[in-house]
């Protein structure tokens, strides 16, 4: 996806760029609008460098799926998610024994984890307390919300909370298309959430927000259960993946 999204918006700043050189040549140095026009082709070509690197990155993302334990995953996160999060911030594991297998891959989870995490972090405006839950979840009938239809079936589900300042309707229509943020310049990108949302669909799963303004948000992330006959996960497996 970041691939497909960089990809896009190189194209769209040789545009840019090939305008600017354009209008270089058919203005007088000594002109006020040609040193404007300087500033916007030195931020376009910066802007390519930018989309280089996120398809060199994208390239770079093999997937490779295994069988795991969600819990482990997590684990094998906690010290890195910790810091992330900051000191002000408390973060609470409740994870469940006796959870399903998985097939996905540990890489992808560190994404979903780490920019679920980080989003959470930064709706405190200092102290706050983060919640990672785990559990299975059977859908016995399909769920139609806003803007999608959960199928039935067997899931592992991860949710992770925050009371911080919530959103209200007007963001969370958007807050999976990419480049949406409301942070401020250079503080947020708007890729965090499109890239979780990228890895959910690749994988079958959905996606369920629970926001209220001032009052915190819970994303809850639906993984179908792995339902081959091998349910065994070799011990140590995944953490080893991890550390
Ligand atoms: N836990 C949350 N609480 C409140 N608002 C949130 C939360 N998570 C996401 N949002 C809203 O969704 C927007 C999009 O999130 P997303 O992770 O895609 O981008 P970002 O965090 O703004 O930037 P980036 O992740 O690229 O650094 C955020 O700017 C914010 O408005
Ligand atoms: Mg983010």
């Amino acid at each position: 996806m970041a691939g497909g999204v960089s990809h896009d918006f190189n194209n769209l700043l040789t545009v840019i760029l090939g305008q600017a050189d354009l209008s270089l040549s058919e203005t007088d140095p000594s002109d006020k609008l040609h040193k404007r026009l300087k500033f916007i082709h030195q931020a376009a070509a910066s802007a390519k460098g930018v989309t280089r690197q996120l398809l060199a990155y994208a390239r770079k993302q093999t997937i490779a799926p295994k069988l795991l334990n969600l819990n482990d995953s997590i684990d094998g996160m906690i010290k890195m998610l910790c810091r992330l999060i900051g000191e002000e911030v408390e973060l609470v594991l409740k994870s469940d024994p006796d959870l399903w297998t998985i097939n996905f891959d540990t890489t992808q989870l560190d994404q979903i984890l780490v920019n679920l995490c980080i989003n959470a972090k930064d709706a405190f405006a200092g102290i706050g307390k983060i919640v990672i839950e785990t559990k299975n979840m059977t859908l016995d009938n399909p769920i139609s919300t806003d803007q999608e239809e959960f199928l039935s079936g067997e899931y592992v589900l991860l949710s992770v909370g925050d009371d911080g300042c919530g959103m209200d309707n007007a963001t969370m229509v958007k807050i999976f298309e990419p480049f949406f943020t409301t942070k401020p310049m250079y503080q947020g990108t708007g890729l965090g959430l499109s890239t979780v949302y990228g890895i959910i669909k690749q994988n079958n799963g959905f996606i369920n927000i629970d926001s209220e303004l001032g009052k915190g948000t819970t994303f809850e992330i639906y993984i179908p259960r792995h339902m081959g006959e091998a349910d065994e996960i070799k011990a140590g497996d995944t953490t080893k993946e991890l550390q």
